[in-house]
């Protein structure tokens, strides 16, 4: 299958060029502004295009008539830059991710969109969160920081309406803390609202700095290993039963609150490197560490079961998780900017 992937120098389109060129699967295309993350990433099935995809519609617009499907990864995926700048996120979050949407319609081919859990929004709900049945909360209009995750919500809508009409096959994912190589970037000691929260614990530890517990740290997340993640892609690549359906990408196993994940990654850091880590857990107000406008999910757990009907199973533990993801950021090339 030839895919054409939309974002790929991310976090996530870098690690699936990897685990896909590393298996000789399919042929890709991938086009972004940047290719930092796609170093030492190569195979004869990959090409890169360095382009602006915003800036040239009619790029878009040939590259997606030759692909059979579109991976569309385009996003801005830190809740800092939901606060400070959400217009920009409604602008490449929603309206370019139509305007895609739009042109796989116009040449007939199928849409792989990532989604995200946020649609899921704020408490106020039980048990796991599941794709078909599980109601979307979404905070007040005053707190801007919903604007990506509405915008991601009503995307899905508008791809799944024009699903039933039969304009267009897809397949949306809703991604649950992806973790791994090539995670957001690195930050000085004592930055506010910058990268996700595993790279600013990384950052800490490397740093000695802080490390932030927004909140009190009481809030629950679950992650999972990047390479489940794609594993997950290749399961619904593959699957015709996946078209024209939504999927959370998830591993409840991996479910902790945010002030254990700190000492976890501290003593795993010890483990690694034989460097007892010291340091200061501090708590913060959302706003404060965020700026004005911020909300929080207290938890986001993960019902997996449609997946795992397909025969995908998220096979890397907590452990592994954030080992792989830990030992990634020791290498000096990686965190030498920060120090
Ligand atoms: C973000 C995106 O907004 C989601 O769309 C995306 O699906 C998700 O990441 C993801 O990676 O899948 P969130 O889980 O809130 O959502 O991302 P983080 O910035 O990693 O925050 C997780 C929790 O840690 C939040 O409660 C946050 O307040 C807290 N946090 C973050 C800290 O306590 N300290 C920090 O230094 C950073």
């Amino acid at each position: 299958m030839k895919l054409l992937i939309i974002g790929v120098g991310g976090f996530i389109g870098s690690n699936l060029v990897k685990y896909l060129t590393e298996r000789g699967e399919h042929e890709i295309v991938g086009i972004d502004i940047t290719d930092d993350k796609l170093r030492g990433i190569s195979g004869p099935n990959f090409t890169y295009i360095d382009a602006d995809i915003t800036a040239a519609p009619e790029l878009a617009d040939k590259l997606i008539s030759e692909c059979d499907v579109v991976v569309d990864l385009i996003a801005y995926a830190n809740p800092s830059i939901y606060v400070k700048s959400p217009l920009d996120v409604v602008r490449l979050n929603f309206f370019e991710n139509i305007r895609i949407a739009e042109m796989c319609m116009k040449h007939g081919k199928r849409l792989f969109q990532y989604s995200t859990s946020e649609v899921y929004g704020k408490s106020g709900h039980t048990g796991a969160y599941n794709e078909d049945h599980t109601d979307l909360i979404m905070g007040p209009s005053t707190k801007q920081r919903w604007i990506y995750a509405s915008g991601k919500q009503y995307l899905e809508r508008i791809i799944h309406a024009h699903g039933l009409r039969g304009d267009i096959e897809y397949t949306i994912v809703r991604p649950f803390n992806f973790v791994g190589p090539r995670f957001d970037y690195l930050v000085q000691a004592e930055t506010l609202g910058g990268p996700r929260v595993f790279a600013h614990f990384m950052s800490a530890l490397i740093t000695g700095g802080p490390m932030y517990l927004v909140d009190g740290g009481n809030q629950r997340r679950s992650f999972t290993h990047i390479d489940d993640a794609s594993a997950a892609f290749t399961t619904l690549i593959d699957n015709p039963a996946a078209i024209n359906q939504i999927y959370n990408i998830g591993n409840p196993e991996t479910d902790t609150s945010i002030r254990d994940l700190a000492t976890y990654m501290m003593s795993l850091y010890e483990e690694i490197t034989g460097v007892e880590p010291r340091n200061e857990l501090i708590e913060i107000s959302g706003e404060e560490f965020y700026g004005k406008g911020y909300e929080d999910m207290d938890r986001v757990p993960p019902d997996i079961s449609k997946l795992q009907a397909l025969g995908w199973q998220p096979i890397r533990d907590k452990r592994k998780t954030f080992s792989d993801a830990i030992e990634y950021n020791l290498d000096p090339e990686v965190h030498a900017s920060i120090l």
